[in-house]
């Protein structure tokens, strides 16, 4: 049965040049990830993240963020969001003249630790001076939230923690807040779950999804949340993406495949998969490695 609440329209969240590049094992050069994102920007996407601004001894793929951002050829109609994890990357973030950032947390308090090297609660300190910064300098703002159906070291993660950590997120500023299940290892009927009780604090329409597909339930999870009425969904051509301090995480949702299905299904997104599809060969073939896209794999062969 067709469910008459699937959006029109989806706006995707490509994260490839961020998430992804941060967990390749290879460090590619500054040049090929300018032509990477400027290829992305000609594929019809509307937000692309571009690259991220913690400490360079953490995520090395990432210490050339000033080039690359200064570098890209940025389209008026496109948004380029950086992460951003305290008031030192916020500072960054002004000093590039970034317009919008995403911050970054987690519901899992052992999972942050590893990640950003502090409690939960630290982390919303240290939030607190970045976005007036990123306020003074109209910035806008978007918050991840990260490990919201299970953690790789302390495993259950409950949803009420997730929800008043994504209002709390809300009311320090963010526009949207992401919900990441940074392992994959979400079924569909909890992401309803979880979208139906986060969505009871924070308005859907402020609520983005960010699902690995480590165990193969990502596209099954966004149809259960678009069902629900989310629109924005986080994806990253040829399934890249990982977090170096998530044990286990694997790549996200293949943009490829994302659009696919969400054209099939009549769903609009303004992307052109010809183009997207040579952006992922592209990134795949300077990596040296597979693509993770079952849509790249076809195209390919
Ligand atoms: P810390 O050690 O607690 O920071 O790290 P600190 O404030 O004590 O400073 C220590 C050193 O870091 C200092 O340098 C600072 O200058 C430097 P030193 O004096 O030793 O030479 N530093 C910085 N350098 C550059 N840029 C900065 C910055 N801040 C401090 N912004 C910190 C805290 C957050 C910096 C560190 O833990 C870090 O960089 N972590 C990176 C974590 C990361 O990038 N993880 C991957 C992204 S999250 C993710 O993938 C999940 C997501 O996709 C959603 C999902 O999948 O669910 C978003
Ligand atoms: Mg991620």
């Amino acid at each position: 049965m067709i469910n008459m609440t699937l959006p029109k329209k989806v706006t995707i969240v490509e994260v490839g040049a961020r998430d992804g590049l941060q967990n390749e094992p290879k460090l590619i050069d500054t040049q090929t990830k300018i032509e990477f994102i400027n290829r992305l920007s000609d594929t019809g996407l509307a937000v692309i993240e571009a690259t991220s601004l913690v400490n360079p001894a953490w995520v090395p793929q990432l210490a050339d963020a000033e080039e690359v951002f200064r570098s890209i050829t940025r389209h008026e109609d496109i948004v380029y969001p950086v992460l951003v994890p305290n008031l030192y990357g916020m500072e960054r973030a002004v000093a590039m003249g970034v317009k919008t950032v995403a911050i970054f947390t987690s519901a899992s308090e052992a999972f942050n630790q590893r990640n950003i090297n502090c409690s939960i609660d630290e982390s919303f300190e240290r939030f607190k001076p970045a976005i007036e910064l990123a306020r003074s300098n109209d910035i806008k703002v978007r918050g991840y939230l990260s490990c919201v159906m299970g953690c790789p070291y302390q495993g259950k993660v409950d949803v009420h923690i997730v929800t008043t950590l994504a209002e709390r997120l809300y009311q320090l500023g963010c526009y949207e807040i992401s919900l990441g299940d940074t392992i994959g290892i979400g079924t569909p009927l909890q992401a309803q779950q979880l979208i139906t009780e986060v969505g009871k604090q924070v308005a859907l329409e402020h609520l983005a999804i960010h699902f690995h597909d480590t165990r193969g339930q990502a596209l099954a999870n966004i149809l259960a949340c678009l069902q629900l009425g989310v629109s924005v969904v986080d994806a990253s051509v040829a399934g890249l993406g990982g977090c170096p301090y998530a044990s286990g995480a694997s790549g996200n949702v293949a943009t490829e495949d994302l659009v696919y299905m969400l054209h099939g299904m009549g769903i609009s997104t303004h992307i052109d998969l010809e183009k997207l599809l040579e952006a992922g060969t592209f990134i795949c073939q300077k990596l040296g490695r597979e693509n993770q896209s079952k849509l790249g794999r076809i195209s390919i062969q």
